[in-house]
Order: C-alpha cells, then sequence, then structure tokens
C-alpha cells in the first residue's frame, strides 16, 4: 500500500508538465476550489508535535497540490478538522454494530475519512464532481472497497452503487448541502430515506447570516471569494423540516469535540447548544432512517 508522502505526477493533472498553482487552479474551479480550503484545514491542525487530528494522508494531499492556500484567508480554522472527528466518531459507532454496512461520501473532496478510521470498511462509494475525483484518484491510494463516482450527488446514479442496503448505509455530506438549492437538498434527503431504511446521513449545516454574507459576496482575502451559499438550517429548523420528511425516524444535533482555545471552551460549548447562539451556529445533523 502507498504511504503518504511518496512521489506524486501532479503535474500531469491539467496535461501540462509544469508543476504548480497554475496546473491545479486550471484543474479546479468555482465551488470544486473549497475542497482545498477544508484540505487545508484538516492539514494544518494534522501538523506539528501535538495535532488535534491524526490525518497523514490529509497533509500528504496538502504537502503535495502546490496552491496559495492563503487564498482562504491567513488562519486556518478548527472547524473543519473538529467536524471531521465528530464524522469519524459517529461513522465508527454505526460500523460497530453495522461492520457490512456501506459508507457513502457526497461531495467527498480530499477527504480521508476512510484511512482515518482505522476499521475496515466493506464499501466506500465516493461522489464528486469529475475534477475532484481526478485530484482524489492522483493524490491517495487505490482501494478495493472505494468505487468513485464522478458526478452530481443530485444525480441518483451513485445509489445503485449501494449494493446491499440492508447491511446498513452511512451516507456523509461535510461541506455540501449549502452550495445546492435548498429543494433539491430535501428531495435527496427524501430520496435516501426511501432507498436506505435503517440507515443515517449526516450533514452540516450554515446559518442563515452566514448564508447572506455568501450571497453579498464573502471575501476570504484579497483573491478568493467563497461561491455562494444559498441553503442554511438553524438546529432547530433542521429538526422541524427534515424530522418532517417521510422515513426520517429521528434528528440529533451532533456536538463537535472540544478543540483548542476558544474552541477547547467547555462553557462556550454548553452556551453554544442554548438560544439564542444556538440558532446561530454552525451545526451537523444526524438523520436516523426508519427501519
Ligand atoms: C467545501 S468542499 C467539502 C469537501 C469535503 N466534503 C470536506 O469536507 O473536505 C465542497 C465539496 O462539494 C463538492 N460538490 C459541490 N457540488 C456538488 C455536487 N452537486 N455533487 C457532488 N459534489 C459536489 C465540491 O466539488 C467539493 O469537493
Amino acid at each position: 500500500m502507498r504511504q503518504p508522502g511518496s512521489a506524486l505526477a501532479v503535474e500531469d493533472m491539467s496535461g501540462s508538465r509544469r508543476a504548480g498553482r497554475r496546473a491545479w487552479t486550471a484543474a479546479l474551479d468555482g465551488v470544486a476550489t473549497t475542497t482545498l480550503w477544508t484540505l487545508r484545514n484538516r492539514a494544518e491542525f494534522a501538523l506539528g508535535p501535538d495535532p488535534l487530528i491524526q490525518d497523514p494522508w490529509a497533509v500528504h494531499a496538502y504537502r503535495t497540490v502546490r496552491y496559495d492556500y492563503t487564498v482562504f484567508g491567513r488562519k486556518p480554522s478548527q472547524s473543519h478538522p473538529l467536524r471531521a472527528l465528530a464524522v469519524d466518531r459517529e461513522l465508527r459507532g454505526y460500523l460497530r454494530e453495522r461492520p457490512d454496512a456501506t459508507v457513502v461520501a457526497l461531495g467527498e473532496g480530499l477527504q480521508t475519512t476512510f484511512w482515518r478510521l482505522g476499521l475496515p470498511v466493506r464499501r466506500w462509494v465516493s461522489v464528486d464532481l469529475p475534477a475532484v475525483v481526478a485530484l482524489r484518484e492522483q493524490l491517495y491510494p487505490a482501494e478495493d472497497a472505494i468505487v468513485p463516482v464522478a458526478g452530481s450527488a443530485l444525480d441518483r446514479s451513485w445509489m445503485d452503487e449501494v449494493h446491499d442496503p440492508g447491511d446498513g448505509v452511512f451516507v456523509t455530506a461535510e461541506g455540501l448541502f449549502m452550495y445546492l438549492d435548498r429543494q433539491d437538498v430535501l428531495g435527496l434527503v427524501a430520496d435516501c430515506a426511501r432507498r436506505f431504511p435503517g440507515g443515517r446521513l449526516l450533514f452540516d449545516s450554515i446559518p442563515h447570516w452566514f448564508s447572506r454574507r455568501t450571497l453579498a459576496g464573502m471575501r476570504l482575502s484579497e483573491s478568493y471569494t467563497a461561491p455562494p451559499m444559498p441553503t442554511a438550517f438553524t438546529v432547530r429548523e433542521n429538526a422541524a423540516v427534515f424530522g418532517a420528511l417521510p422515513g426520517v425516524a429521528a434528528v440529533r444535533d451532533v456536538a463537535l469535540p472540544l478543540g483548542r482555545g476558544p474552541w477547547g471552551s467547555a462553557l462556550l460549548h454548553r452556551l453554544s447548544d442554548l438560544p439564542p447562539l444556538r440558532d446561530v451556529r454552525p451545526s451537523l445533523t444526524l438523520l436516523d432512517f426508519a427501519g
């Protein structure tokens, strides 16, 4: 098996032998570029003597893809590594109960959850736009369990790659739903509930104020404006809206683990669970589908 850090011909991605940022910006654009934003945040917190997250493949990808990551702002944010750790925890819990389950990662980007989990996974369906899937294939080792699907998460053909839904299905959508149309999100979740009884779906939401900022053109730096994120849900809305979909048996707000500095404050953590803070913070939501 390839180890993180082994050599890779990233220069070939754009058909050019010139390495560096120019090749990469040609290969990724629009919302696909945001996968480098979250990669940077996970990898930065996986570096150093006391890393927040153990993620050698993220560090490998971060070091291999030459890109001016400071376009995403000078300071990396803990929000993405903490979200990844929360997803790992929920996935491990489900896979311990249902070891033959299929995992589906929608909008997987350059996530490295498969290797971080430290558990065998029978089938892992990885869905993203074609340029991102091509990049994953350059950066990460091929695994028998991983089935890449190059296309939109909204195109239901990825559902056919789940061969044994009766063995359990866990769908993740990290950093995806905010970029999609609200009705498309609701339709997709309703279809997942119908196709995968007994399954789970974990996704994150941005609050309305943040969505409005992106619609107005939210600059992360002089040279980078985040793509519009039209879809927002508060914790309360998630419970009401997703809880009302046929086939959704339970909706749970999932807490992030404690991080460093203010992200490590147990008091702030508790306060963020109470109104009014609860309704203005981002959230991570776990849906149980009726079995
Ligand atoms: C903010 S990044 C998150 C990537 C990854 N999930 C993570 O947390 O690091 C958003 C990802 O969603 C993908 N994406 C956007 N629209 C999509 C769609 N309609 N279908 C599949 N993937 C999509 C982008 O290509 C990108 O990889």
